[in-house]
């Protein structure tokens, strides 16, 4: 099949270097003049595990394409993809210019049958100003179809995640549309659910806010835990072996980060308001997600009592592990207010700190784990990077200038950092 992918960020590079390791031919297209320079070269403008090695596999066999003209991926292409991006306003709700831009342009260069696909997280019922867009600026007489087609890919693991759903999502208005989706996903074998447009919208923003009220949930419970010292992973462990709750999004620690937990929640709660719905429930995981970082900062200055002068070592700055994205990491709220509380910070992050380094002032930037240890007064982790939970601890103890670790993660055992000589303090345990 013959797709254009508009834009090419997280999800639209996974999903075209995907599609075109499936055999399609993909054009991706971008705006962004230098990102199409680079991924010409070969070249990747974000870290994302087993990306590199499909995007160069399928360039080199011709059929993954990369452009800066929207024109000449629509006119080579049946089926395009809407994966731009749709950055949160002041007030929550999401900025869908760029959609409205992309579907103006799709329909001026439309000359035959297309079917557009939103993939973008977009809010209910932007399909419907897509189509009506499209139905304004497109040439008299041609046909064209719109579906939604949500993603779940997780940065990290978007790779995997696209070869290997849980679901497939397709929200189309015509047999057409359908069977052309059902066509393209054919050598998934998971289950597809056909649905309407709307409710294709709904199932991406509610999955989201579901799997983040998950996670402040665990972490209000850890709250609990704190209070009267009992363990948050036994009670996570305890709670999750209940089959009609599931063992996943139960790790409580300093919150939830990266571009849509907190976009699509704000957006989902503001097209909520907009239809006259509560959204009160929905504030209170925000609230509760901002919360987490209040009480490590609590933690640290418990620890460390003034933190004037003091030397803190970061381990971790990327929202999650496996990915170099720092967009609403927690990390960046925590380090300012340790900074503003008088703090010295030097971190040390495996891919993170190019994009660290535009987003955090003052901030020395270490080469290694351990450099981050060396003569520090406390060693935080805000990150729970695989390599994090590998280091020599003796080695630790020895480089800091106290033995203090505060886990925002809960990787290490309590029981284990204690009988190694440290202070150690976590998330609700
Ligand atoms: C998410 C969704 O999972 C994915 O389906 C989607 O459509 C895009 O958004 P992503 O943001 O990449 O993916 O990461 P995810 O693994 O879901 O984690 C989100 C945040 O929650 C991270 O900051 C992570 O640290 C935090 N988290 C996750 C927890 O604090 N506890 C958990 O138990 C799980």
């Amino acid at each position: 099949m013959k797709i254009a992918i508009i834009g090419s960020g997280y999800v639209g590079l996974v999903t075209g270097a995907c599609f075109a390791d499936l055999g399609n031919e993909v054009i991706c297209v971008d705006h962004d003049q230098e990102k199409i320079k680079l991924l010409n070269k070969g070249k990747l403008p974000i870290y994302e595990p087993g990306l590199l090695e499909l995007v160069q596999k399928n360039t080199k066999n011709k059929r993954l394409k990369f452009s800066s003209l929207v024109s000449e991926a629509v006119k080579k292409s049946e089926i395009i993809f809407i994966c731009v991006g749709t950055p949160p306003r002041d007030n929550g709700e999401a900025d869908l210019s760029a959609v409205e831009a992309v579907a103006q342009t799709i329909a001026k260069n439309m000359t035959s049958y297309k079917l557009i696909v939103e993939k973008s997280t977009v809010p209910v019922e932007t399909g419907l100003q897509v189509k009506n867009t499209i139905q304004e600026f497109v040439k008299k007489n041609v046909a064209f179809d719109v579906a939604s087609n949500p993603e779940f890919l997780r940065e990290g693991s978007a790779v995997y995640d696209l070869f290997h759903p849980d679901r497939i999502v397709i929200g189309v208005e015509s047999k057409r549309a359908e069977k052309i989706l059902k066509d393209l996903y054919k050598p998934f074998k998971v289950p597809i659910l056909v649905t309407d447009i709307k409710s294709a919208e709904l199932i991406k923003h509610a999955s989201n806010s579901f799997l983040a009220l998950k996670i402040s949930f665990i972490n209000l419970v850890a709250q609990y835990c704190e209070k009267v010292q009992a363990d948050i992973s036994k009670v996570s462990e305890g709670i999750g072996l209940d089959k009609r709750i599931g063992k996943s999004f139960l790790n409580a620690g300093i919150g939830f980060g990266g571009f849509c937990f907190p976009k699509d929640l704000s957006a989902f709660i503001h097209i909520g308001e907009k239809l006259g719905l509560t959204s009160g429930l929905l504030r209170e995981v925000l609230d509760i997600n901002e919360s987490q970082k209040n009480i490590f900062i609590k933690m640290v200055e418990q620890a460390l009592w003034n933190l004037s002068g003091k030397k803190i070592g970061v381990l971790g700055l990327s929202f999650k592990p496996d990915t170099d994205d720092m967009r609403y990491a927690p990390s960046i709220d925590i380090i300012t207010r340790l900074q503003q509380l008088g703090a010295e910070i030097i971190a040390y992050d495996p891919q993170a700190i190019p994009k660290a380094k535009s987003m955090l002032k003052n901030v020395k930037f270490a080469s290694s784990a351990y450099a981050v240890c060396q003569n520090s007064d406390a060693l935080l982790i805000l990150t729970e990077w695989n390599e994090f939970r590998e280091l020599d601890l003796k080695k630790v103890k020895k480089m800091l200038k106290r033995p203090i670790v505060i886990d925002g993660r809960n990787i290490y055992s309590p029981s284990e950092m204690k009988s190694s000589g440290f202070k150690y303090y976590s998330m609700g345990r």
